[in-house]
């Protein structure tokens, strides 16, 4: 049985005094967990204090990226083995922000995921169409090719530590998120890649997440699909009631 992750992606929000605050008000919310794993993802400056601070609890930190070298002349840029060396035991990868905005290409993507598997920083891949793409009936082709990248020369027996999360873009920050059975359909298309890369009990056990304009509201509807694992969290993250009502979702009936 895969357990549930949930995982909270703050984009460029919250600066360390504002996280902090933020978890004041989330552990007045929810403080214990049950078979599900919670990741926040704030933004680089604020992972040492977050670090700290949830020291002890069952919540844990991730990065938002990182670059693909431990070291070196890359101005601005942050390493793999830094990010180990503090504790971070995530990172996402790939988000359609880094590939849209910051042309993050397929081929950067790859190198990184090397990177954190070598630095057993557990990757989140994320994966996703456009609307234009989701329109002209793209979406499988393209999540299957890009997985298909990001795998590319990878070191077989790292595979099974690989999470996935697909993001379509239309549903990003929109609040027009995907049904849970079309996110549902998607997922399982990539299981069954994943399946071909590694063979089908390796498939079953990996997690692959839904993300884009998930709610409180809306969470326990996609937890019903077989395959959807957890989500990858933007807006409602940033809220600590919704944020715990998505885990809540997560969590056995009382
Ligand atoms: P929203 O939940 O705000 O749509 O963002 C999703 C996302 O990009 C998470 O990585």
């Amino acid at each position: 049985m895969r357990t549930k992750l949930i995982v909270a992606n703050w984009k460029m929000n919250y600066s360390v005094t504002e996280a902090l605050k933020f978890l004041a008000a989330f552990h007045r919310e929810i403080n214990e967990i049950e078979n599900c794993e919670v990741v926040f993802c704030p933004p680089f400056t604020a992972l040492y204090a977050m670090e700290e601070t949830l020291e002890g609890t069952p919540f844990k930190v991730g990065a938002q990226n990182m670059h693909w070298e431990d070291s070196g002349a890359f101005t601005g840029e942050i390493s793999p083995f830094f990010l180990k060396e503090m504790g971070v035991q995530y990172v996402i990868l790939g988000h359609s922000e880094r590939r849209q905005l910051f042309g993050e290409t397929d081929g950067e993507i790859n190198k990184k995921l090397m990177a954190a598997l070598h630095q057993n920083i557990i990757p989140i891949v994320c994966v996703g169409e456009t609307d234009k793409e989701h329109k002209e009936g793209k979406t499988f082709d393209l999540v299957n090719l890009q997985m298909k990248k990001a795998l590319e020369g990878q070191n077989k027996t790292d595979l099974p530590n690989i999470i996935w999360a697909y993001e379509p873009i239309w549903a990003i920050g929109t609040g027009k998120n995907a049904t849970p059975e079309q996110a549902q359909e998607v997922i399982q298309s990539m299981r069954k890649e994943l399946s071909k890369t590694t063979n089908a009990p390796t498939a079953e056990t990996m997690r692959i997440l839904y993300g884009g304009s998930v709610s409180d509201e809306k969470a326990k509807g996609f937890l019903k699909q077989p395959d959807i694992d957890g989500f990858l969290v933007g807006g409602a993250s940033l809220n600590p009631q919704k944020f715990a009502g998505i885990i809540r979702a997560t969590q056995r009936p009382q």
